[in-house]
């Protein structure tokens, strides 16, 4: 994988982009980066978006073929975001609901691929880091093998709906991706947005033993690297979407309050982070108590240049210019 921003921009002009799930953070991000650099995008989304921009907009129920199959027709990549959110209580509905969001999304998108006369010739899946599971410490790669938990279920059978739904003849990139570090455009800012009020409030501390890692990814990189698994054609398989240096959650608060202005901030144990996540702000206390160290072998080995690969300027660029 070469750094060819000619290439890059010359190529993105001549593109259709599909983004299948693509209203919600990391798409409106997407399809932002995507129009600047001349590509013209379709969003596929139950909802319109919240906010109008240089794309358009056509419904799907993301289960269903469907009139919207026809903007797969000639289109010259998709990327499959569409998935409900993690970040809330995890009753029973909301977990059936993680799992099947993502797999009958994957599924639908598969069968469509099927029935088109000209299908894209590059799917990019969205899968995620969590897939690893919560190890303390140990650094996953992308050979490390799956974790233990919801996450890493949900991750593998996205991704085998993923490797049953794409085409022999398509190549296919999938993204294992960590913590989105972006800016809220106006269809949500990601968990980014929930630790900065945090931070400034002074409640950015220690959480929990606060030595679970915290692998990170700045958007700009984030887009940077859908739109070269879009366009350079030695990209396939999975690769982990991160920063090449994950932190502890300890070191990530630390350099959050100096990217924000704040010296204090309080620590929470972990049952004041099970009461607060649960009751106040209506989330699952693991995301905060669990995490993992991840780093991508075949970004490096292939290459790719991080814009943003340490933390303390990437923070610095999203939240000192809000
Ligand atoms: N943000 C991150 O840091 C991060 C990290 C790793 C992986 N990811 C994954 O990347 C994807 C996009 O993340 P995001 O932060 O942009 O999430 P988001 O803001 O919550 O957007 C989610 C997208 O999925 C669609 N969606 C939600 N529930 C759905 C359902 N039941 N059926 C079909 N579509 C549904 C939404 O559109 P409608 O509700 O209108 O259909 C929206 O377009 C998600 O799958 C997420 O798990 C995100």
């Amino acid at each position: 994988m070469r750094s060819q921003p000619a290439r890059y921009v010359g190529s993105m002009l001549r593109q259709k982009v599909v983004i299948a799930g693509g209203s919600g953070f990391l798409g409106i991000s997407l399809a932002c980066h995507l129009a600047k650099h001349g590509a013209s995008v379709v969003i596929l989304s139950r909802r319109p978006p919240k906010v109008t921009g240089p794309w358009q907009h056509v419904g799907w129920d993301g289960r269903s073929l469907g009139p919207w199959q026809q903007e797969l027709h000639e289109a010259t990549g998709v990327v499959n975001l569409a998935g409900r959110s993690v970040d809330c209580v995890k009753t029973p509905e909301h977990r059936d609901e993680i799992l099947r969001s993502r797999v009958e999304a994957t599924l639908v998108l598969g069968e469509a691929m099927r029935v088109v006369e000209s299908p894209p010739p590059v799917w990019v899946q969205m899968s995620t880091a969590h897939i690893y599971g919560d190890p303390p410490s140990l650094v996953c790669t992308e050979t490390s093998p799956p974790g233990y938990g919801l996450a890493p279920f949900v991750g593998r059978a996205w991704e085998e709906a993923f490797a049953s739904g794409v085409l022999p003849s398509q190549r296919g990139v999938v993204l294992r991706t960590s913590f989105v570090l972006g800016r809220n455009r106006g269809a949500g800012g990601g968990a980014l947005t929930t630790l900065a009020r945090l931070a400034r409030l002074g409640l950015g501390g220690r959480v929990g033993r606060g030595s679970q890692g915290m692998s990170w990814l700045h958007e700009e990189d984030m887009n940077r690297l859908f739109a070269r698994a879009l366009t350079d054609s030695n990209m396939r398989g999975a690769y982990i979407a991160t920063a090449p240096t994950p932190v502890s959650q300890v070191d990530f608060m630390r350099a959050m309050r100096r990217a924000v202005g704040m010296p204090i901030g309080l620590p929470a144990p972990a049952w004041m982070v099970r009461f607060g996540a649960h009751w106040l702000l209506r989330t699952d206390p693991e995301l905060a108590l669990c995490g993992r160290y991840v780093v991508s072998q075949r970004l490096q080995s292939e290459g790719f240049e991080f814009r943003f690969a340490q933390l303390a300027p990437a923070l610095k660029d999203l939240l000192q210019r809000h």
